[in-house]
């Protein structure tokens, strides 16, 4: 652990019980630890939905289900969270999270294609957090404007990518193709107003008019 993260754990409220025991889980049990939001990210989703009180919640990308516990915790009576993941190798992990942190009634557990689910949705959210392919952010953007109320935010993780979209040579991987172009659409979208919060890897806070 990084000197800055022991000291922001050892002077921060203890975790949820179940948020120590998901990380340690998906240390265990996975080969991809890095992917979680992880507990700075965490507590940041929960106060944003604290703050907003938002009744409805669409995450993209769940993996072990860090983040949807969070977004979860933070829920006011009502909230509700619909959690989307492509790949269903780790579904009793999700669920037994869910169950230790008690929030399971709050979240439906959607595997499949989110550009495939989006469209057939059938309603519209208050707050998305995108945390899924970075390719394809633009194209998740796209579909959860659709889906996004006025007064609603999108928060997109990972935006700055590890440093890459601001290298002076950025590198020509796909990934950092997809945040560079995420990055841009959003900064030319007259339908939104945002920025860019360096909070861990970067989270681009987005609000639609
Ligand atoms: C960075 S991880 C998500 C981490 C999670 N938010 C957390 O806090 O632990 C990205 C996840 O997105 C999923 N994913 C990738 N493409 C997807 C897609 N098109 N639709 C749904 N999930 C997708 C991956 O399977 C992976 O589990």
């Amino acid at each position: 652990m990084a000197e800055i993260e022991r000291y922001l754990e050892s002077n921060s409220s203890s975790l949820h019980p179940a948020l120590l025991w998901l990380e340690e889980q998906t240390n265990l049990r996975t080969s991809h630890a890095r992917m979680l939001s992880g507990p700075v990210v965490g507590s940041f989703l929960k106060t944003f939905c604290e703050l907003m009180k938002p009744d409805n919640v669409l995450e993209l990308g769940t993996f072990t289900g860090y983040s949807a516990i969070s977004i979860a915790l933070g829920l006011s009576e009502g909230g509700h969270l619909d959690a989307l993941e492509m790949r269903d190798i780790h579904r009793n992990l999700i669920e037994e999270g869910f169950r230790r942190a008690g929030v399971e009634s709050k979240i439906s557990l959607i595997f499949g294609d989110a550009k495939e689910i989006i469209p057939k949705m059938g309603k519209k959210y208050d707050l998305i957090y995108i945390d899924a392919n970075k390719r394809e952010y633009p194209e998740y953007y796209h579909l959860c404007m659709d889906i996004l109320r006025p007064g609603g935010y999108i928060i997109a993780d990972n935006v700055l990518w590890d440093g890459k979209v601001y290298a002076d040579n950025p590198p020509k991987d796909k990934q950092t193709a997809g945040i560079l172009e995420f990055n841009r659409i959003v900064k030319e979208d007259p339908r939104v107003e945002n920025y860019i919060l360096p909070l861990r890897d970067g989270l681009n806070i987005i609000k639609k008019l």
